[in-house]
């Protein structure tokens, strides 16, 4: 369904009447198209502690345009305010803050530079992990990092993302895969979250086709999220098993024919689904997506033991079964990457959706869980925790419903199917291990459990 108010708020006659009534006015955000080579087209600036160093080395393969600011180390141009080119994407590297005291640092290089920001500008601060920090102090400093940067997200205007990466030492080598993410469109939709990158022995070897040679199951492909992640893995060079319902054969044939990939017909909550999956995948797996889901809404004053038991077989316990089947009949290759497709109403909760929201909860759990364990053998589980995206779930949404989901968020719109695909595609690289255990919510900052 399109979002008409974004439509007519960015008219000429829309921009001047919503300005004029002080209305928010959401930009249309911008997104990964194919056949861009760089991350970043325009103006990356670099400032803060040695990690911005790390950064310069690989900026070359970001972007054709470095700077640095505020930081004589750097071996790149320096970047003057007001007289420096608009600025597609910065990193300040925070590591080094080691007391309150050192926070000013943020303010006074994030202030002169922010109205030099384009549209659609991604911003990432980097930090080490406040829990690894022997010092307490350093801990604080640290951790200060997430209300500054959270903040920072919710000031930026047109389209602009930030994002906090703890960068564990030994991890550096994984900042290329997650800067391609963070300071690129593929990120459009991701704004305000703090993750952890802890070190990882794979990396990628052609950014062109990240996942080339990997073999990748996605439930629920046949419309919506899931047939966004099936293209997107496909994109980036992953042979894909479509999997949905019988009842979308046809939707599923004509995908997978157009990706050349493989449909499986099969419903998750079968009793013998397991059996039948292990038998259709000989090859075993790479990257496994689970992302089928459903929601029955109701009160819990009206909720019936038949919407309960759905949503809940669907959700957590078939992506459970699942999961145990291939690990334990080795469908798992050593470095296997899973996501599951969890909710922010797993996160925040929601009238009317208390099975919804206890299913997606528990999926987060699932991969914290799993995560120890998994991490041995090389692998990883992540849950991706999409806000309002606009696809037929959120189209059958009461008007009002629909209207506050898109715009209480930072971004003030719904995200689209490709956000929440991206984000997958980059967790399902070989170098993201480094992100293990993890809720990554793509939600546009969404107000809802922020
Ligand atoms: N749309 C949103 O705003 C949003 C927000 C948060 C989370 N999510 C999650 O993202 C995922 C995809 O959502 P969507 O909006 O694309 O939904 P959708 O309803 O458009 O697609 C879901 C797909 O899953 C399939 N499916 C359902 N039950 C199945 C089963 N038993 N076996 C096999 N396949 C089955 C359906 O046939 C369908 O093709 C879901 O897990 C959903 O909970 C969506």
């Amino acid at each position: 369904m399109s979002d008409r108010y974004l439509g007519f708020a960015n008219s000429t006659l829309g921009r001047k009447l919503v300005d004029a009534l002080g209305l928010p006015r959401p930009v249309p955000l911008e997104r990964w198209q194919a056949g861009r080579l760089r991350p970043i087209e325009g103006a990356l600036v670099l400032g803060g502690g040695p990690l911005a160093g790390q950064v310069a080395a690989i900026a070359p393969r970001l972007t054709a345009d470095c700077y640095g600011f505020a930081s004589e180390a750097l071996e790149v141009p320096a970047w003057v305010a007001g007289l420096g080119p608009k600025l597609k994407a910065v990193v300040f590297d925070a590591s080094h803050l080691s007391d309150s005291d050192d926070l000013k640092q943020l303010r006074e290089f994030f202030q002169p530079l922010l109205r030099s920001l384009a549209s659609s500008a991604h911003v990432v601060i980097l930090g080490r992990a406040p829990e690894a920090m022997a010092d307490a102090q350093d801990s604080v400093a640290q951790r200060a990092l997430e209300g500054f940067s959270r903040s920072l997200a919710k000031e930026l205007r047109n389209g602009a993302t930030a994002n906090l990466l703890y960068v564990a030492e030994g991890a550096e080598s994984q900042l290329e895969g997650a800067l391609r993410f963070f300071l690129s469109p593929k990120s459009a939709f991701v704004s305000g979250q703090v993750l952890r990158l802890a070190p990882c022995a794979a990396q990628v070897q052609d950014w062109t086709r990240p996942l080339a040679g990997r073999h990748a199951l996605v439930t629920g492909a046949a419309r919506g999220i899931g047939a966004a992640i099936a293209e997107t893995l496909a994109r980036d060079g992953a042979e894909v098993t479509l999997l949905d319902v019988p009842q979308a054969q046809r939707d599923l044939d004509a995908l997978a024919a157009r990706l050349g990939g493989r449909a499986l017909a099969l419903d998750i909550c079968a009793a013998d689904a397991a059996a039948q999956l292990l038998e259709a995948l000989p090859q075993g797996l790479d990257i496994v997506v689970h992302n089928a889901g459903i929601t029955r809404d109701k009160t819990l004053a009206n909720m019936t033991p038949e919407y309960w038991d759905a949503v809940l077989a669907v959700n957590l316990k078939a992506p459970q079964v699942l999961t145990q089947a291939l690990f334990e009949g080795g469908k798992l290759h050593a470095d296997a990457r899973i996501t599951l497709l969890a909710s922010v109403s797993g996160i925040a909760g929601n009238r009317g959706q208390s099975n919804y929201a206890a299913s997606k909860a528990g999926l987060i759990g699932f991969a914290q869980a799993w995560a120890p364990r998994l991490a041995e053998q090389g692998a990883s589980i992540n849950a991706v925790a999409p806000g309002f995206i606009e696809t037929h779930m959120t189209a059958a949404m009461p008007m009002g419903l629909r209207e506050a989901g898109r715009r209480l968020s930072s971004l003030g719109q719904g995200g689209l199917p490709q956000d929440v695909a991206e984000a997958i595609a980059w967790l399902s690289q070989p170098g993201s291990g480094a992100v293990n255990g993890q809720a990554l919510r793509v939600c546009g900052q969404a107000l809802m459990g922020a």
